[in-house]
């Protein structure tokens, strides 16, 4: 495959979407890139760090997909759990050449100073450092309020003062308040200009082209992310991702599309991430105003993917899961005149592999239950009629490809 991405634009994606974890906390992995980058200047840290720094912000968060969990971090500096998602996202990282580079950071950024391993390089050790500074100063700031940084930021250099020596290296906190002394440190950190900071970055060090397979990585990882987030829908993208490819097979796609087909299916419910983990595990039905909220997943989909060149027709796939052809589906009302074949294999994967999950309003159903739902839904005009026949007449192969996680190329 001919298909190239550059690897910065993945990570600024990832980012998206992993701001959207914090719902109202928005943007929190953006700003910890920010003010630790800002502190590196101060201790003037060559420009390949700089960007390490800024990727190590940006991903810090990683191992949460928990809204409330999220939450409690950002608010509960003592909480005892709060370093299990660190090792989650190392753990996410490593496996990855380039990205790698930062799961050390990760990994520690809520070890306290004193207590980092020896074995952990003095730069490792010090990106950390400046990753839980960050992490600290914007959980102070999200909770006075981000309307004002410069007005809002009284008490916060003291606080952190006070950390030194414990959590935090005297280093790091000197020249932290030395960037902090400065009020544009604080404007730069209101919602408008945060977008602006990161686009001005040329982040040199993450320039780099990764092919398909490398990025389809990048795919897998993100569908974990998505698929933590609640025990219910625990390997459901690995499934739809799945059973898109076998079902994209089937109809004659070749390798290239089908590795595309793939990816939209890992990626498709990409922005629940931002749906409040109540809502997601709600056993009753939803409220028309949580219904809203979770109506918002498909949109946020496609925001993320389609800022990501050469994903533009993957991004369309994966977020048009819930149109319908009769034109009565969310979010885009698109009708059977504009939703492609890929599109329509990724909806009849979701509905399937949906049905073969427990959902927190009803019990998993039975295989041969499946091709009934599905029928119904190609008679009320939601799915495709001849793409669910593919899939039912195959009960057997379409039901392995969606139940077995991480089944890999045999599904297909
Ligand atoms: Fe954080
Ligand atoms: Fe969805
Ligand atoms: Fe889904």
């Amino acid at each position: 495959m001919t298909l190239t991405f550059d690897l910065k634009s993945a990570i600024l994606a990832l980012s998206d979407a992993l701001d959207l974890v914090g719902v109202n906390d928005f943007q929190h992995g953006k700003r910890v890139a920010m003010i630790a980058r800002e502190t590196a200047l101060v201790l003037g840290l060559p420009e390949q760090r700089l960007d390490r720094i800024v990727c190590a912000g940006l991903l810090h968060d990683l191992g949460v997909s928990s809204t409330a969990v999220h939450r409690r971090l950002l608010r509960q500096t003592d909480w005892d759990d709060r370093r299990a998602h660190c090792e989650t996202g190392y753990r996410l990282l490593r496996p990855f050449a380039h990205l790698s580079l930062v799961a050390n950071a990760v990994r520690h950024h809520h070890t306290p100073w004193h207590e980092l391993p020896a074995e952990l390089g003095e730069s490792d050790a010090l990106d950390s450092n400046l990753i839980q500074l960050a992490d600290r100063v914007d959980g102070m700031l999200l909770q006075r309020g981000l309307d004002n940084p410069l007005f809002n930021n009284a008490g916060i250099v003291d606080a952190i003062t006070a950390l030194v020596g414990s959590v935090l290296s005297p280093e790091v906190v000197r020249a932290f308040a030395a960037a902090a002394a400065r009020e544009a440190f604080w404007i730069a950190l209101a919602p408008r200009h945060v977008l602006r900071y990161l686009g001005d970055l040329a982040l040199g060090e993450w320039r780099m082209t990764i092919d398909f397979p490398q990025f389809g990585h990048v795919a897998r990882l993100i569908s974990s992310i998505v698929d933590a987030k609640s025990h219910f829908t625990a390997a459901h993208s690995v499934g739809v991702a799945q059973l898109a490819r076998h079902l994209g097979k089937r109809v004659g796609f070749d390798d290239d599309a089908l590795a595309k087909i793939e990816v939209a299916g890992l990626m498709h419910d990409v922005g629940k991430l931002c749906v409040p983990d109540e809502i997601v595990d709600k056993p009753t039905s939803l409220t028309p105003l949580e219904f809203s909220v979770m109506e918002r997943h498909a949109f946020e989909t496609y925001q993320i993917l389609r800022h990501i060149p050469g994903l533009e027709q993957v991004a369309e796939w994966a977020a048009f899961h819930h149109e319908a052809l009769n034109g009565h589906g969310y979010p885009f009302r698109r009708d059977a005149g504009r939703l492609s074949t890929e599109a329509r294999i990724v909806a009849v994967a979701d509905v399937f592999q949906a049905l073969a999950q427990e959902r927190p309003y009803r019990g998993r159903q039975q295989a041969e239950e499946i091709p009934r739902f599905l029928d119904d839904f190609v008679r009320q005009g939601v799915l495709d009629g001849d793409l669910v026949a593919v899939a039912t007449d195959d009960l057997d192969g379409s039901w392995r490809a969606a139940t077995l996680p991480l089944a890999g190329d045999e599904a297909g």
